[in-house]
């Protein structure tokens, strides 16, 4: 992306420059999904995020990184619906979904896996995954099989309860339960957090797997590094505002954003583990 834009003002690096309002407008042309100066929070008068811009073109992985409470999971809610847009848009496919409820948007084609509290516990994986398309009942069995040739694992313990679950199997039955809709757009919230190492790589590389079967993605990470390696794009979100974007690698390699976010989100990371 850093060869397409404008010229970069002294000071600014290419990244800095792409989340400006003005390259935002020019590069999201033509988007699968995009939003535009979001204003939304949760209390009256104070705004999460503030003036935030975002677009994913069908096809991509597009990773979103940030500081904690920087507003990542509140841009993911406002994209589905769940929580009210006080001033911005967002559009699916050149069609204004803003503030759509998620019932619909999930009829149009989104998908989104919670942060947290993601599977109901004291139901089998398979009465999970039929929570997923208790809108169209009647393909529960196609779907299903669709989703297990992803996640074998899903079909192998069907009766199982998710609460007996291990949190690596949680996730893929959370984000088994997204995709029995055949979304064409999945939103993941910290897909891989809480996971071991290894849990985590699974992760990543079943997204590169669901991805390439055609769905585009849209994931909130804490591993940013691992994140940035594998999406085509990714966006630094600060303080309800974006701060940088730009494809992976050069996100990786920009001083500022390694200066700023990957030390500081490596370091929080440490912590948590701690
Ligand atoms: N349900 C809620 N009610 C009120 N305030 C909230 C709620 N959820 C989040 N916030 C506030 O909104 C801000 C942004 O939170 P958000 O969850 O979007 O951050 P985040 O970037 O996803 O952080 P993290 O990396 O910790 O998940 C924080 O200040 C948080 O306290
Ligand atoms: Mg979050």
């Amino acid at each position: 992306m850093s060869d397409n834009i404008s010229p970069t003002p002294a000071g600014m690096t290419p990244a800095e420059r792409a989340a400006t309002a003005e390259e935002h407008a020019r590069l999201a042309e033509g988007a699968l999904l995009r939003a535009d100066d979001l204003v939304a929070g949760y209390f009256p008068g104070v705004d999460i995020l503030r003036g935030c811009n975002f677009y994913l073109r069908e096809g991509e992985i597009v990773g979103i990184i940030g500081p904690n409470g920087a507003g990542k999971s509140t841009l993911l809610k406002a994209l589905f619906g769940l929580i009210p847009v006080r001033s911005g848009s967002v559009t699916l496919a050149e069609e204004s979904i803003t503030s759509a409820p998620a019932h619909i948007l999930v009829r149009k084609g989104l998908g989104y896996v919670p942060q947290t509290q993601n599977v109901f516990p004291s139901l089998t994986i398979e009465e999970n995954l039929e929570m997923g398309i208790y809108l169209r009942p009647k393909e529960f069995a196609k779907q299903f099989d669709r989703v297990a040739s992803l996640f074998p694992l899903l079909a192998e313990r069907r009766k199982v309860k998710a609460g007996a679950l291990s949190g690596g199997e949680r996730q893929m039955v959370a984000m088994g339960r997204a995709l029995m809709m055949e979304p064409s757009v999945l939103l993941l919230d910290e897909p891989s957090a809480g996971l071991s190492p290894m849990f985590q790589d699974e992760v990543f590389i079943r997204c590169k797997k669901i991805n390439a079967a055609g769905v585009s993605i849209i994931m909130v990470e804490q591993n940013a590094r691992r994140c940035l390696q594998i999406c085509d794009r990714g966006y630094v979100l600060d303080q309800g505002r974006n701060a940088y974007t730009d494809t992976g690698t050069t996100l990786m390699h920009d001083p500022k954003v390694v200066e700023l976010y990957l030390g500081t989100l490596a370091g929080s990371r440490e912590k948590r583990k701690g």
